[in-house]
């Protein structure tokens, strides 16, 4: 059986941090409201002229390096993002143009903060079903560029920042001890899009808008969708909450993630969080929080790691790996 394998990650975060004391400083808020509530500490900002593709581009490069592999071996991209450099074409043709790959497909997936898993589903199926050997898959954000400064119940939940993965085919014997992507899981209901949306966009009003959302009724669909998910991927795969070794959650809000955790009687070591670092970047958080683990070296060979997401649309999801 042919199965996606994780060959590299990487990460990339602005230089300009923004702390909650220094929002403080313009806004009604205080780092002891935002930490207690959402585990935030600080969030990175993207500086004036550096675009979403840039930041997917530095990120891009290090799960190359890390990877081991050539540009020319890419033959497929694929961007997760909200914030595109332009609404067309996609911001994953100019990842594609500023690293100098030639060859291969690049476009963009939006699934709000669902993005990554989202993208990894259609990457996983194109690996599987030989359109592709290796993919580059990013998640890249600018959402300081989307929030309201002035609103001080959604601009301290949100940073910009970028991760990426490589990918490569693998054959595979096809038991849920292989290595690789074992299965995908994505969803959305519709019916919530008004919950968590920008109130702008290309054919509305002509302009990107700005994020709103009704944060306890996300908060609570977060828990649930998410949990849901998870056990939906085990159930795939004929495994266990007890076989998890890593949960890798959308970081979104630490609470989130510890309710999710709580939910499945996963116990909270088994968590990788980052999100006291940089704050909610979107479809960027999971590629993020992966290259951050592997870079502590959490990650051994063999480890079953769970991935989650939750975000506008409502959309949900989940992916089960064996690292
Ligand atoms: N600083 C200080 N006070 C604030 C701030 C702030 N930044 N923001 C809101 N408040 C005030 C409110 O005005 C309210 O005041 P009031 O009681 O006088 O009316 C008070 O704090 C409490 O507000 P609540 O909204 O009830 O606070 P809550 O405890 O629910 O926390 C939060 C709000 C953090 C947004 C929470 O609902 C949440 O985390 N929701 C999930 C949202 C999220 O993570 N969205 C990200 C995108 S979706 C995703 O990625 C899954």
């Amino acid at each position: 059986m042919r199965r996606s394998v994780f060959l590299g990650c990487g990460s990339y975060l602005p230089d300009k941090i923004l702390t909650n004391d220094d929002l403080a400083k313009d806004l009604d808020t205080s780092d002891e409201w935002i930490s207690k509530r959402t585990g935030i500490r600080q969030r990175h900002i993207a500086a004036e002229g550096q675009f979403t593709s840039d930041l997917g581009v530095e990120a891009s490069k290090v799960a190359i390096a890390n990877a081991g592999i050539t540009l020319d071996e890419i033959d497929l991209i694929v961007l997760a993002t909200v914030t595109p450099d332009n609404t067309f074409p996609s911001t994953a043709t100019h990842i594609q143009s500023k690293l100098g790959v030639k060859r291969g497909a690049a476009f963009d997936v939006q699934a709000a903060c669902s993005g990554f898993i989202y993208a990894l589903n259609s990457v996983d199926n194109m690996i599987r079903l030989g359109q592709a050997n290796k993919a580059l898959l990013v998640g890249a954000e600018t959402f300081s560029r989307i929030v309201d400064w002035e609103d001080r119940s959604t601009c301290v939940l949100f940073g910009d920042g970028a991760g990426a993965v490589v990918l490569g085919a693998e054959d595979n014997i096809g038991s849920n001890e292989d290595r690789g992507v074992l299965s995908t899981h994505i969803h959305s209901d519709g019916d919530y899009y008004k919950l968590l949306w920008t109130n702008g966009g290309p054919s509305t009003n002509g302009q990107a808008g700005y994020i709103e959302m009704d944060g306890a009724d996300v908060f609570k669909h977060a828990v649930l969708r998410m949990a849901e998910t998870v056990q939906e991927s085990l159930a795939e795969n004929d495994l266990d909450i007890s076989d998890i070794d890593w949960l890798v959650p959308h970081q979104a809000n630490i609470r989130i993630m510890d309710s999710v955790a709580k939910k499945l009687s996963i116990d909270k070591s088994k968590v990788v969080v980052t999100v006291d670092q940089h704050a909610n970047t979107s479809a960027a958080t999971i590629p993020m929080a992966l290259a951050d683990a592997q870079s502590r070296q959490c990650f051994s060979s063999g480890d079953l790691i769970s991935l989650t997401a939750m975000g506008g649309g409502f959309t949900w999801g989940s992916a089960l790996i064996r690292w």
